[in-house]
């Protein structure tokens, strides 16, 4: 009997080739619910997951000891109780690497669209209230020669900002650890948070969501960002306190914001969607078809590879 794989969402075909030799069960194109989640997990030896879907200690349960790999179709896996499955001999793995340029397009896409007013001038045009060229309509924000101000500076971060200097960007960080190579390279500066949201006109997130991220960037911390500075968040929604940032942008306390991720997705804050000074994609930050290819494919391969008693590619912690 081959081994049951189970794909908790449809993927781009190009992940599912890997998997053909075995029993593979894909779900939907929406997030499956819970109770389907839990019902179609129990006998599988791997999961590709995605961030949409909780892979908590009852998933693992319910899937039942023959459960080997949880590869998550992310860099991010703060949806995996990495604990719970390290007790129960799972190995999980997660897609670095093959996303880091697309979600850097992303959120120099958000910070110039934020910066120049897109999304407001655009809505504007598209219902009819264009009249006219205009010496003050639509002013924004220069990007170029600015500062940009980078929190975590790990493959994404430093992605961000060789686009900066692109742009002729000045480039602070703010790391756990200092990133010398990223100093040389990109002529960056280390900053304390504190200094960097002072000085910075730009400042995008790029830090994974843990314990200590939970709410990084609260009111304090905006009411440190310069008036005309804007905040760019493509890493995880709750690393921002979303309240806090459409109360800042609604007082003109910083001049706009562009988001990828929220705090409770789908949802977003009510006050964030009535901010023409927030530009809100809706989490699409490695959504190009090149690098989904890439990473459904790299998740099937670390699956393929644990089952077939090999070391995964890309597991977590690894
Ligand atoms: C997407 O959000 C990811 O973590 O890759």
């Amino acid at each position: 009997m081959p081994d049951k794989v189970l794909v908790t969402r449809e993927i781009p075909e190009a992940g599912l080739r890997p998997l053909e030799g075995f029993d593979l069960t894909v779900l939907s194109e929406a997030p499956p619910d819970r109770e389907a989640l839990l019902e179609a997990a129990e006998g599988a030896t791997g999961v590709l997951s995605n961030v949409t879907e909780k892979m908590d200690a009852a998933f693992m349960d319910a899937a039942g000891p023959e459960l080997k790999v949880i590869a998550n179709m992310a860099v991010g896996y703060d949806n995996v109780d990495v604990e719970a499955a390290k007790e129960r001999g799972i190995v999980v793995t997660n897609t670095p690497g093959v996303l880091d340029e697309t979600t850097a397009d992303t959120a120099f896409m958000l910070l110039l669209a934020a910066a120049r007013r897109l999304g407001e001038s655009e809505r504007t045009l598209r219902a009819g209230g264009w009249h006219w060229w205009g010496p003050k309509l639509f002013v924004g924000v220069d990007v170029w020669g600015k500062t940009l101000g980078i929190v975590g500076m790990g493959r994404i971060g430093q992605a961000v900002a060789r686009r900066g200097r692109g742009f002729g960007m000045e480039i602070l960080y703010h790391n756990r650890s200092r990133k010398e190579d990223a100093e040389k390279e990109l002529d960056a500066r280390y900053a304390d948070l504190d200094e960097l949201l002072e000085t910075a006109d730009f400042v995008s997130v790029h830090t994974p969501l843990t314990e200590e991220t939970r709410h990084l960037i609260g009111a304090d911390e905006l009411g440190k960002m310069k008036p005309a500075a804007v905040l760019v968040n493509t890493s995880r929604g709750p690393v921002v306190d979303e309240g806090a940032l459409a109360d800042a942008l609604a007082d003109g306390r910083i001049f706009a914001a562009g988001l990828d991720v929220y705090e409770e997705e789908p949802k977003v804050h009510p006050k964030l969607l009535e901010r023409e000074n927030a530009v809100l994609a809706p989490h699409i930050g490695s959504g190009s078809r090149e690098t989904r290819d890439r990473m459904a494919v790299l998740a099937a391969e670390n699956i393929v590879a644990v089952l077939s008693g090999r070391d995964p590619k890309t597991p977590v912690g690894g």
